[in-house]
């Protein structure tokens, strides 16, 4: 775990405009910059920076995000990635990493991608000089635009043709970087000969690894870069680079199993297209795509091998599967690949196919329907066996219990019998929280307050130092909201003074990971697009407060009048009476 207080420091510390000016041009636009933005295509800038508030919002997306978030949405890393990432830039080490961490070096990384990078020129300037290479790309129907846009190139036969492009073959660099093989008798020779080179790149566009394909017949059909320091397969996908901005555009990602399926889709227009490299999906590719997409189709080969692979697909899933993201899959005809399927069919029969894919659900419970006899009851005992393996580790909660009702018809039992069958407990009450021992004031109604509530939530992330004027009666009685939650989360943190003063950004990603995140991110989004007036945040909060009081007395009278009122609440309810009367006319109360 890193600790909180080091994120909190490095947001603090890092400048959210120098960071994004090394990936997107920004102009000053007073207080501001601006950009056309980088998650979605436009014409004229939407995408701001705010230096004051460390904070980026796109007003046409409504992409936002602090330092953190930008790496994470635009480079695709993992949280702890871009927690790395930026300390790296300011050069600070990240603490509590534990001893156990001995990955590269920043410069072994640094040489290891300068060494990929001329090699990866290299081998496209040697497929200019290759007809033979050349006509075999135009025989599998790509253009030269698109082999452009992959940096496709040719590793020439020969020995040691690296050595035209290096200087010192012998250096210990090429190997480490997969490139060179040294034999038994100590002598050094290219691992690529003869083959279609496809660099893959990391999610900075750094080239990290390659696959060579012979051209024509040969074994192995495909030769890959060896795991190095650079390249571990399970977490890398071939195009994720060249896909980023189609994945966004349509929010969703189609996982492929072969470079040339990928290559094909873009050439027909289908951006959003990657593959694992020679490897089964694992759950670090699931977590790191559905990072970027809410929809994951897996689309596989219609044959035995493709449901297999499909089946493994779905089990890297089900850990990473959350309520509002789909995983579905698509099976095309036994004879094609989607390489194959786009050329024939085209685009379109292919975006429509991908459309209709089966579901994560009804491919789960059919693939584990398939194994048993349903008519009888030893195999409907068997499927809930089975289901017991899969269904327990859909970390989606709703998506698990709508698995269990289905399950449960299957299997003629009832959806509590079910459960129980696969260890799983009914659901817990909510805990009772804060207000748990209290006897609380009528709740409010939960339309009429709504809006109130997301003011106050606003003027307190504005302000957080005056949560202290918020009284704890009122909160008592609001509806039980992520908003109001994200109030009381804030008064909570501004209450030890540690985040009192930081920025926005900073107060951001405090919240990260807390259940009120999204309230906050709705709060942040409307702060920037100017929801408050800074000058008058105060006003605004007293007249915010004096009116969820007003509405609070109102639901409180209103419940007690609505019961039959005994004698010593009369004296309670002309109290409310008079107290509405202040409020009304703006006295203190
Ligand atoms: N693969 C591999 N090593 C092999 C064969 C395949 O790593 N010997 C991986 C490659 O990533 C390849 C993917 O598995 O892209 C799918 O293999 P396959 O379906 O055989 O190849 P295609 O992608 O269809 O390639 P092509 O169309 O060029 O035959
Ligand atoms: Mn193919």
């Amino acid at each position: 775990m890193i600790p909180q207080a080091f994120i909190q420091d490095l947001v603090a510390r890092v400048d959210i405009v120098d960071l994004i000016q090394k990936y997107v041009p920004l102009k000053k636009a007073g207080a501001n910059y601006q950009a056309c933005c980088p998650f979605h295509s436009e014409k004229s800038p939407s995408f701001t920076v705010s230096p004051t508030k460390q904070f980026y919002h796109c007003f046409g997306c409504g992409a936002h995000g602090t330092a953190v978030g930008f790496l994470m949405e635009y480079a695709g890393f993992g949280f702890i990635d871009a927690i790395k990432d930026l300390a790296q830039q300011i050069g600070v080490a990240v603490p509590e990493e534990g001893p156990a961490f001995s990955g590269p070096s920043r410069e072994q990384q640094r040489s290891l991608i300068d060494v990929m990078t001329d090699a990866a020129q290299y081998y496209r300037d040697q497929l200019k000089n290759s007809p033979r290479a050349v006509d075999y790309l135009k025989r599998r129907g790509l253009t030269g635009e698109i082999a452009a846009r992959f940096g496709i190139g040719y590793a020439p036969n020969e020995w040691q043709g690296l050595a035209d492009q290096f200087k010192q073959y012998d250096d210990e660099v090429l190997s480490e970087a997969g490139l060179v093989i040294t034999n038994e008798a100590g002598r050094r020779y290219d691992r690529f000969r003869d083959r279609i080179m496809f660099p893959i790149l990391d999610q900075r566009g750094n080239v990290i690894a390659f696959g060579g394909r012979v051209i024509d017949q040969g074994e192995p059909k495909y030769l890959n870069s060896p795991e190095t320091p650079l390249f571990e397969k399970g977490r890398e996908l071939y195009g994720l680079s060249q896909a980023r901005i189609a994945i966004r555009e349509t929010d969703t990602v189609i996982v492929v199993e072969g470079y040339m399926d990928v290559v094909a889709l873009a050439q027909f227009g289908v951006g959003n297209a990657v593959a694992t490299l020679g490897t089964a999906t694992t759950p670090t590719h699931v977590q790191k795509l559905l990072r970027q997409a809410s929809r994951l189709v897996f689309c596989f080969d219609g044959d035995k091998a493709g449901r297999k692979a499909a089946r493994r697909g779905l089990d890297a899933a089900l850990a990473h599967l959350a309520d509002d993201k789909t995983v579905a899959f698509l099976f095309l005809p036994e004879e094609h690949d989607p390489d194959s399927y786009v050329r024939e069919h085209g685009a379109d029969a292919f975006q429509a196919a991908a459309q209709q894919a089966t579901p994560l659900g009804r491919f789960l419970l059919d693939a584990l329907a398939e194994e048993c006899e349903l008519g009888t009851a030893e195999g409907r005992a068997k499927l809930v066996h089975l289901a017991k393996e899969s269904i327990p580790k859909v970390s989606a909660p709703v998506l698990r219990m709508q698995l269990v009702r289905e399950l449960a018809h299957a299997a003629q039992l009832s959806p509590e019998e079910t459960a129980q069958a696969l260890g799983l407990a009914a659901p817990p009450k909510p805990p009772t929280g804060r207000f748990g021992d209290r006897k609380a004031p009528p709740p409010l109604p939960r339309a009429p307050v709504a809006p109130f509530v997301q003011k106050l939530l606003r003027l307190l992330l504005a302000r957080p130092e005056l949560g202290s004027r918020v009284p704890f009666d009122l909160l008592a009685c609001l509806p039980e909201t992520s908003e109001r939650d994200a109030v009381i989360a804030i008064m909570d943190a501004g209450e030890d003074g540690q985040l009192i003063g930081a920025s926005l950004g900073v107060w951001f990603e405090h919240f990260r990971d807390s259940a009120c995140a999204p309230a906050i991110a709705t709060a942040m989004r409307s702060i920037q697009e100017g929801l408050v007036n800074d000058d008058r945040v105060e006003d605004e909060l007293t007249d915010t407060l004096r009116r969820l009081e007003l509405l609070s007395l109102e639901n409180e009278i209103k419940t007690l009048t609505g019961s039959l009122i005994r004698p010593e609440d009369q004296a309670y309810l002309q109290q409310l009476f008079a107290k509405k009367q202040k409020l009304k006319s703006g006295q203190p109360v």
